[in-house]
């Protein structure tokens, strides 16, 4: 590639999820509930090998979100791009930035670099997905200003968004991967409606959404044949064990994944399959589970173009196309402030 590297930088913004007092009181308030429900705080499952393991779940066969999501993405890219004129994207929850180069590609290729570069900002809670993804793309995108920052959008959202930014072009800030359906509904409205006070007239924002289908396909991608997603769901034990001293022995939970077709959502839990104490040093707690006992440990909505327009409206936010694949699998939600 012609012209070297271009620019990269990687910092931190407030609260990067290593805040084990924080995660003292939402893991307690989490084990003492009825039913235990980690749910709330999706960050605790990507530390280094949780963030690896999600690169693992993209790619199962029974994991159609990834690809599907890519594959609008490639189609639409250059239609959005155009749309919004937009020359910053700004990236929630990146990971590992790897379909977000469908949008990158369109933008590099628009602008063409004349007037200043173009920047793109990824912001993620793994500090282990962003240095890698920053570090790859800074070899393919010459002439691209890369800011990231590591970082928890339940405590800094704001400082992102309120960031120097450029005065004559739009920013464009996206939200892959369904990542928006692992909130609870009123979650999920404090955040739309947190992102809007950030945005300014002519930016934009690009939500991923998976739709509703036939709950076996959605219970599949969430409980795949070669276990995986297990051991993702499972890896969060051993999260609570390195971070709060806990004593959780993973072999002694199983995985469930359920669509609850009323809630629109497909839910995961980790059953206990005997009745036992797990002792947590940094409660203070000793956890009793009876036999067959679950704990939720994430939530997934599945949205309709309904349910979508419904959200960004109560947030201030006026849905101005969903782009979908064929099968109407997933859904890219274009928005912009009311
Ligand atoms: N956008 C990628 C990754 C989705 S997985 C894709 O579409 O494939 C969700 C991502 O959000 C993970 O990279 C995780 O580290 C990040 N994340 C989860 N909770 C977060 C939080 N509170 N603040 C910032 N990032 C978070
Ligand atoms: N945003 C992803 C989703 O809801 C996260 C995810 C995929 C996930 N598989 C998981 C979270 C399994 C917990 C357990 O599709």
């Amino acid at each position: 590639m012609a012209g070297g590297a271009g620019r990269a930088t990687v910092r931190s913004l407030g609260n990067t999820g290593e805040d084990v007092e924080q995660m003292v009181e939402d893991v307690r308030a989490g084990l003492l509930g009825v039913p235990k429900d980690l749910s709330p705080w999706p960050k605790y499952f990507y530390d280094e090998i949780g963030s690896e393991l999600f690169e693992e779940i993209t790619a199962l066969p029974e994991y159609y979100q990834t690809r599907t999501e890519l594959s609008i993405l490639q189609e639409k890219a250059p239609k959005i791009v155009a749309r919004t004129g937009c020359r910053e994207l700004v990236e929630l929850g990146s990971g590992s930035s790897s379909k977000t180069r469908a949008l990158l590609d369109a933008m590099v290729s628009r602008s063409g670099s004349t007037s200043g570069p173009d920047r793109y900002v990824p912001f993620d809670v793994s500090a282990s997905a962003l240095a890698g993804s920053a570090q790859r793309l800074v070899e393919e995108y010459p002439t691209l200003e890369i800011s990231g920052f590591v970082g928890d959008f339940d405590h800094s959202l704001e400082s992102l968004l309120a960031r120097p930014r450029s005065e004559a072009f739009g920013r464009l800030v996206i939200f892959l991967g369904g990542t928006i359906g692992n909130f609870m509904p009123e979650r999920r409205r404090a955040f739309l409606e947190r992102l809007r006070a950030g945005l300014e007239r002519g930016d934009y924002l690009l939500v991923g959404v998976d739709l509703i289908k036939d709950a076996r396909v959605l219970e599949a991608a969430y409980d795949d044949a070669a276990g995986v997603t297990a051991r993702f769901n499972k890896n969060l034990l051993n999260v609570l064990n390195r971070k709060l001293g806990g004593e959780f022995d993973p072999e002694l939970f199983v995985h469930r994944a359920t669509f609850d077709r009323e809630a629109s959502r497909v839910e995961m839990w980790l059953d206990s399959t005997v009745e036992q104490e797990v002792p947590v040093a940094a409660l203070d707690l000793e956890v009793p589970f009876e036999a067959g006992e679950g704990m939720r440990t994430e939530i997934s909505t599945k949205f309709t173009r309904e349910s979508i327009a419904g959200a960004f409206d109560e947030a201030g936010l006026r849905l101005l196309d969903l782009y979908t694949d064929d099968r109407d699998l997933f859904g890219l939600a274009l928005g912009e402030p009311a």
